[in-house]
């Protein structure tokens, strides 16, 4: 059954990356939760989509220039503001000791395109460890050797590629970057790749799958999960398919 991964927690409802909307996620009953994270000034792990704080909180600024007692001074309500009087950016520490306490699966998406953070990769590890979530947690980036960064570094915790545009030998290449999944952008995803995909063993994620056409033409495809900011539709029509 395709699973159902709640993007940025429940972006569409709640205030995405943040607390309220991953224990949104996980009232409707997704799968599991995708997030994004990035280094403070001070090295720690935040959960935040872009680099800068601009659009999702009332502040101004790049993220790895603030420490994270200077973030905290930030409303991350974002959209949400009629809804929510405070909600602040979390640490993925305290995603993962909450994850503890339930049955979800998590995505950590390390956002290490724009910004090389040279540490983040082996911090993330070490956090992951420090909880034993290793078998419930996938690393995906759009930085391809990041992931082979972290298989190396932990060979037990599954990878997987982010793309936009069609790979040239998708089979090929996620051998050679040894990782488990390919999470591409939905258009580029038909229904003979995912079969194709399925006999390589290449776990197919396609994000961000919001339409409801969209998510009942990927669980006909049989992917093996989406990201949606929608997870309470996407598990009405999974439910009733
Ligand atoms: O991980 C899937 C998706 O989140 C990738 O794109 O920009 O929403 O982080 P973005
Ligand atoms: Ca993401």
């Amino acid at each position: 059954m395709t699973k159902i991964f709640a993007h940025r927690g429940s972006a569409g409802t709640h205030p995405e990356n943040t607390m309220i909307a991953f224990y949104e996620a996980e009232r409707v009953g997704a799968d599991g939760i995708e997030l994004d994270v990035q280094l403070t000034k001070d090295g720690q792990i935040v959960v935040i989509h872009d680099e800068t704080i601009d659009r999702t909180t009332d502040g101004t600024g790049w993220v790895k220039d603030f420490t994270y007692r200077e973030l905290q001074q930030f409303n991350a309500v974002y959209k949400f503001a009629d809804q929510y009087d405070v909600c602040r950016i979390p640490l993925l520490e305290e995603v993962l000791a909450w994850i503890c306490s339930t049955t979800l699966l998590l995505n950590i998406e390390l956002k290490n395109s724009l910004i090389a953070y040279e540490t983040l990769e082996q911090k993330v590890i070490d956090m992951i460890r420090h909880y034993g979530l290793e078998d419930r947690i996938i690393l995906s980036s759009f930085n391809h050797n990041s992931m082979a960064l972290c298989r190396s570094l932990a060979p037990n915790i599954e990878t997987a590629l982010l793309y936009m545009e069609s790979l040239y030998d998708p089979w090929k290449y996620v051998r050679v970057m040894r990782a488990d999944g390919l999470h591409p952008y939905h258009r580029t995803v038909t229904e003979p790749f995912v079969r194709q995909a399925r006999h390589y063993q290449i776990a197919i994620r396609p994000f961000t799958i919001n339409q409801e056409p969209l998510m009942e033409k990927m669980f006909q495809y049989g992917v093996d999960a989406i990201f949606t900011d929608y997870p309470r539709n996407a598990k009405n029509i999974r439910e009733n398919k």
